[in-house]
């Protein structure tokens, strides 16, 4: 159920305070993909949301997005399309940047990435200030593809980054 799903994600993740600088507390969601049996409730339980058949692609951002994003297609049977961090595709791509607390970073994914009107499920771990999702979101619609959703384990709810993707819905399977 989603208190227990809740439950399991936030006792798999690991508060690590000034990381990755002084002030911030980094949630670390990798004993939660280390524990074979909650990493499978998770995945379960995203497809479980959305429904299985109803995405024909995942997208996933880089990094631990890739890792979630794998899982959640081969569950399905959807393909996977890596959302990267600029200068690491070897094709043309298409690029979005969004502002950081200092300066800006940039997503890319491959132009030909997504085939006109699939849709494209959007995943990553964490929603913390939304800059990565909506920079993400974008992207699959620029590329052609049509967003159906997007779904976070860990959503930082005091960043408000849900307010910066509105319209669109977040599905976050712990919202702190
Ligand atoms: C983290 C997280 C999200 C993003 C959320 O990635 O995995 O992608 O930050 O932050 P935002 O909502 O404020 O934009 P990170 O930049 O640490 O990249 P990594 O997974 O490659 O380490």
């Amino acid at each position: 159920s989603g208190p227990e799903v809740a439950a399991l994600v936030a006792g798999a993740s690991i508060d690590v305070p000034d990381f990755p600088k002084p002030g911030v507390v980094f949630k670390d969601l990798m004993p939660l993909f280390a524990d074979g049996a909650v990493f499978r409730r998770v995945v379960d339980a995203i497809v479980a949301y959305h429904g299985a058949g109803s995405f024909d692609v995942v997208a996933g951002v880089e990094a631990r997005g890739f890792v979630v994003a794998a899982a959640v297609a081969y569950a399905t049977g959807a393909g996977v399309v890596p959302i990267r961090k600029a200068g690491k595709l070897p094709r043309k791509a298409l690029s979005a940047s969004y502002a950081l607390e200092y300066g800006e970073a940039t997503l890319e994914v491959h132009e030909d990435a997504f085939v006109a009107g699939h849709r494209v499920l959007v995943v990553d771990d964490v929603l913390a200030t939304g800059g990565t999702a909506a920079a993400a979101l974008e992207l699959v619609e620029r590329g052609g593809g049509e967003v159906c959703g997007f779904t976070v384990l860990l959503e930082l709810g005091f960043l408000h980054g849900r307010e910066k993707l509105s319209p669109r819905t977040v599905h976050a399977l712990l919202t702190v």
